[in-house]
């Protein structure tokens, strides 16, 4: 059986781990290492590296602004992935977010991302809009969802 991995809190010194996770979970759309370190400077932003026997296998970038927590881009290696990392991932970018004093945390996913879309709606998170067009692919265009943590409270009646 395969150990849990260890969360380890990142930033700017790991840039380079980050930048090489972020380019294998996203080959068409790699990031340079001096644009993560910019995207991650504390205090408001953060990122947490998932390790498995020693070797990060995952990631995740957020940050904070004001009550809003955003996370910017998370991933698995492929090896590792179905055994519960992303959702580990997950939920400390929303209790570092938290921590931080944002009162609801917000990403997009592409509407053809199943595997994220699960791992977003196990941990809580519920569509609040949508962005047609957002992601190119190579055959066209996919809409983007604006999912967010938790669920925002129900409007009362129109009229009351
Ligand atoms: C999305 C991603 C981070 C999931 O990581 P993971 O470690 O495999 O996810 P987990 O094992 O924690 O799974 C979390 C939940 O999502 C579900 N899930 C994960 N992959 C799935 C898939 N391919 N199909 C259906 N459900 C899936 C799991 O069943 C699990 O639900 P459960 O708790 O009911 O069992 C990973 O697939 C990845 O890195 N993809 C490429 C990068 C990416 O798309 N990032 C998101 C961009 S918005």
């Amino acid at each position: 059986m395969t150990a849990p991995p260890e969360l380890v809190p990142a930033g700017p010194p790991h840039a380079a781990v980050l930048a090489e996770l972020q380019a294998a979970c996203f080959p068409d759309e790699p990031w340079s290492a001096v644009s993560i370190a910019g995207m991650v400077e504390p205090p408001a932003a953060f990122a947490v590296i998932a390790m498995e026997g020693g070797e990060p296998a995952g990631f995740v970038m957020v940050r904070t602004a004001g009550e809003d927590g955003e996370i910017l881009a998370i991933g698995v290696l492929d090896h590792a992935r179905g055994r519960g990392t992303g959702r580990r991932l997950v939920d400390a970018a929303v209790a570092g977010a938290m921590r931080r004093g944002a009162t609801a945390v917000f990403l997009e996913v592409a509407e053809d991302n199943a595997a994220a879309r699960a791992l977003y709606s196990r941990a809580g998170f519920v569509p609040v809009g949508r962005r047609p067009g957002y992601y190119r692919r190579r055959d066209g265009r996919v809409a983007a969802l604006v999912l967010r943590f938790p669920s925002p409270p129900m409007e009362p009646p129109a009229g009351r």
